[in-house]
C-alpha cells in the first residue's frame, strides 16, 4: 500500500484538487498557513466541487479530542458522504489530525495532504500514521490511514521560521544515520531542500515494505522514544527533541562512539540545536522514565523496543527493560551532563 507522491509548484495545487474523484472536498487547514496562503492558493472555488473548510488551531494544539470532535461535527453537519475527500494543508500536526478526521468519518474516507513544513515534507506526511495526543502522552490515540496523494511544494518553506526549519532538519539527521546514501549527501552547508526527495523516497520504501510497523518500519522510530519524552518534558520542537534522543541513545548504547559524526551532520545541516535542555541541571530521570513507560513502543510492562545504531546506515531493534535503561542513565550521568559540547 502506498501514496502517490508528487513534487509540484504551488500553482498546480488547485488543479490537483480539481482532479480528485469526488464532488466534495473537506479542507483542514492550519490557521497560520491559511492566513499566509489562502489567497494565492484559492482552493475554495473549484469548478464542479463543493469545498468545505475547517480552520485548525495552528500546530500541536489541534491534536486533541475537543478539536477532533469539533472538526467531525462541522463536516458531518454539512451532509458529508462516503466519497468526500479530506485535504490537509499544514505541517505534521495538521496532517496527523486531518488523517484522524478522515479515518473516523463515516468509518473512513479518502484523504490527501499538502505538507507545509520541512518536517512534514520529509516525514510526517508520509506513511499513513495519524494521531492525536492524550494527556498521557504523544500520539497515543491514532490509526493507520494512508493518504491517497502527497503533494510536496517546497516553496511553502519560504515563510517557515528558522526554528521550524531546524526541527525538520532534525528528522534529516535521523535519515542520514539510517541511510548511507543520505549520509553521503550531508556535505557542509548542504541545502535542506535538496534532501527532501531522498528522505521521502527512503521513508516511502520502508513504509511500503511494512505498513503496520511489525518489522522494518520500527527503524524510523530511531531517537523518537527519548525524543518524545524530551519533547514533553521541555516543550522543544519535535525534530530537535529527536536529535537529543539520538544523542542520548548514542551515549547509552554506544558509549558516545558516534557523537562526533552526529554533531558533524548537525553542523552541516546548520541546525540550531541550542544548549542541552538539562544544561546545569539534573537530567530528569524520573520524568523521562515515566514518559518511556507510556510510549507506544513498550511491548510489556517491563520492556520497550529501542532502535540502536550499529554503524552509520545500519541499526538494530533491541528489546530493553526499563530497569536496564535506568541503570544506564545512572552509569552515564556525567556523559549526559556534558552532552552539549563535542
Ligand atoms: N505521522 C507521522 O509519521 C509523524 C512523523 C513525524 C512527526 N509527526 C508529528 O508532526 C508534528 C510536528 O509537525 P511540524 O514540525 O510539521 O509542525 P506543526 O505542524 O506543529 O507546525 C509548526 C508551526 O509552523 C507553522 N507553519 C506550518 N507551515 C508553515 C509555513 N509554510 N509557513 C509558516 N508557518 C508555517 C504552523 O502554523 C505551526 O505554528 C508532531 O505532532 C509530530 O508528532 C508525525
Amino acid at each position: 500500500m502506498s501514496s502517490r507522491i508528487e513534487f509540484c509548484k504551488m500553482d498546480f495545487l488547485k488543479e490537483k484538487l480539481r482532479s480528485l474523484d469526488t464532488d466534495l472536498i473537506l479542507i483542514v487547514a492550519d490557521l497560520n498557513v491559511w492566513s499566509l496562503y489562502s489567497k494565492t492558493l484559492s482552493l475554495l472555488n473549484i469548478d464542479g466541487k463543493n469545498v468545505l473548510l475547517w480552520k485548525a488551531p495552528d500546530g500541536e494544539k489541534v491534536k486533541d479530542f475537543e478539536n477532533l470532535s469539533s472538526a467531525l461535527d462541522f463536516f458531518l453537519s454539512r451532509n458529508v458522504h462516503r466519497k468526500a475527500h479530506v485535504v490537509s494543508l499544514g505541517g505534521g500536526a495538521t496532517s496527523d489530525f486531518s488523517g484522524m478526521v478522515a479515518a473516523l468519518m463515516l468509518r473512513g474516507v479518502k484523504w490527501s495532504t499538502i505538507p507545509t513544513t520541512l518536517l512534514s515534507m520529509v516525514d510526517a506526511a508520509i506513511g499513513g500514521k495519524v494521531a492525536i495526543n492524550s494527556p498521557q502522552g504523544k500520539n497515543l490515540i491514532g490509526a493507520f490511514h494512508h493518504p491517497e496523494n502527497i503533494w510536496v511544494c517546497d516553496s511553502f518553506l519560504e515563510t517557515l521560521d528558522q526554528k521550524e526549519i531546524s526541527s525538520g532538519a532534525g528528522e534529516i539527521v535521523k535519515y542520514a544515520l539510517l541511510s548511507r546514501d543520505i549520509y553521503a549527501k550531508i556535505i557542509p552547508d548542504v541545502e535542506v531542500k535538496s534532501l527532501i526527495k531522498d528522505c521521502v523516497q527512503f521513508k516511502e520504501e520502508v513504509v511500503t515494505e511494512d505498513f503496520k510497523e511489525t518489522g522494518r518500519r520500527k527503524i524510523l522510530n530511531f531517537g523518537h522514544t527519548f525524543g518524545h519524552a524530551i519533547e514533553k518534558e521541555y516543550h522543544l520542537p519535535h525534530g530537535i527533541s529527536v536529535v537529543w534522543g539520538i544523542l542520548l541513545m548514542d551515549i547509552l548504547f554506544n558509549d558516545g562512539k558516534y557523537k562526533a559524526d552526529i554533531f558533524k551532520i548537525i553542523e552541516n545541516l546548520n541546525i540550531d540545536l541550542g544548549e542541552s535542555p538539562w544544561l546545569n541541571k539534573e537530567f530528569p530521570v524520573e520524568n523521562i522514565m515515566l514518559y518511556l513507560r507510556k510510549d507506544k513502543k513498550t511491548t510489556s510492562s517491563e520492556l520497550i523496543d529501542l532502535v540502536v545504531l550499529k554503524e552509520i546506515g545500519n541499526v538494530e531493534i533491541l528489546s530493553v527493560s526499563f530497569s536496564e535503561i535506568e541503570n544506564k542513565i545512572s552509569d552515564k550521568k556525567e556523559d549526559i551532563k556534558k552532552l552539549c559540547s563535542i
